[in-house]
């Protein structure tokens, strides 16, 4: 596969295949002298039609560090605002002889698209309500470090299913690698397509909480949402929200992870957030290494 749109994609080969190759540049990374000149004569554009930090930041030290050049562009303040077509601003950038494209979309199945119609490389870094392959392997390269394996260890994804992408990807991430997989929020938050792939479904947080190695807690995404859903933010962090003293009342000591940006003191309150339970910010440190790999790969095709 000369691209990589979305976990579903993948083989479970496949994954162990971009987590031992991370694991190889995180141990690069971690050196005085970060760089290797893997991708020397590659040209990578981080295209991003929608607002980030960590991905848009985490791609771009990915490339420098590969040694590739670098062209970043972002929707706002560009041609888009004039009319320009997602194809058409894509092929002006490719025509300065770009060879991959890492693109955030806000319409799911925009990289797909992408791919019947250019010849580069392209990397989904999140499409829509619909995948962010990358955040599902650094989320499960960290799940590897601390834990030592993702087979039998039990996941639980706490928030706001119906509009994450985060969910979607690390659902088939972790089954794949033989996770068992929990889906917790409230009824108005969870899609009714989500029992199909044959996660648990829950609406406890307490119950999720108890069952789970890893809480892989998402915000609710206003954003994204087109009528206003129960509960208010007030009302989800009274029934949903994660606070430390929920953590450590716990009988064994569970991992938590959040992908980020954090809405804190509604999914998790600041002492959860920064507490010795939290992985958050190696998720982020890994996400470097992770996205080396997916791109060191994808040039060797
Ligand atoms: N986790 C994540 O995708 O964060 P950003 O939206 O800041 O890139």
């Amino acid at each position: 596969v000369r691209h990589l749109v979305g976990i579903k994609d993948l083989t479970e080969s496949d994954i162990q295949l971009i987590l031992e190759t991370a694991r190889q540049f995180k141990d690069v990374i971690n050196r005085p002298i970060k760089k290797v000149p893997s991708l020397r004569d590659v040209t990578i554009a981080n295209v991003f039609f929608e607002n980030s930090t960590r991905t848009r930041l985490s791609f771009e030290l990915a490339e420098k560090r590969l040694s590739a050049d670098v062209v970043n562009f972002s929707a706002s303040g560009s041609s888009v605002k004039k009319g320009e077509t997602l194809l058409d601003t894509v092929n002006n950038i490719l025509a300065m002889k770009v060879d991959m494209v890492v693109m955030r979309h806000s319409s799911p199945g925009a990289p797909h698209y992408l791919t019947k119609h250019i010849k580069a490389n392209v990397v989904n870094a999140g499409d829509g309500t619909h995948e962010h392959p990358t955040q599902a392997l650094l989320d499960s390269f960290s799940i590897r470090e601390k834990l030592g394996d993702v087979a039998g260890k039990r996941i639980a994804i706490i928030g706001d299913i119906t509009h994450s992408r985060v969910a979607l990807s690390n659902i088939f991430c972790l089954q794949k690698q033989g996770a068992e997989v929990m889906v917790c929020g409230p009824k108005t938050l969870i899609p009714k397509y989500i029992e199909a792939l044959g996660v648990k479904v829950g609406h406890d947080v307490r119950e999720a909480l108890a069952w789970c190695d890893v809480a892989n807690v998402l915000r609710i995404q206003l954003e994204r949402q087109q009528i206003k859903y129960f509960p208010s933010l007030r009302e989800y962090s009274l029934y949903f929200g994660i606070s430390k003293q929920m953590l450590d009342e716990l009988d064994r000591s569970i991992v938590l992870m959040h992908p980020g940006p954090i809405n804190r003191g509604v999914e998790l309150t600041s002492d959860a957030a920064d507490s010795s339970h939290s992985i958050i910010l190696d998720q982020v440190e890994n996400g470097v290494a992770v996205r080396m790999a997916v791109l060191y790969l994808l040039a060797q095709l």
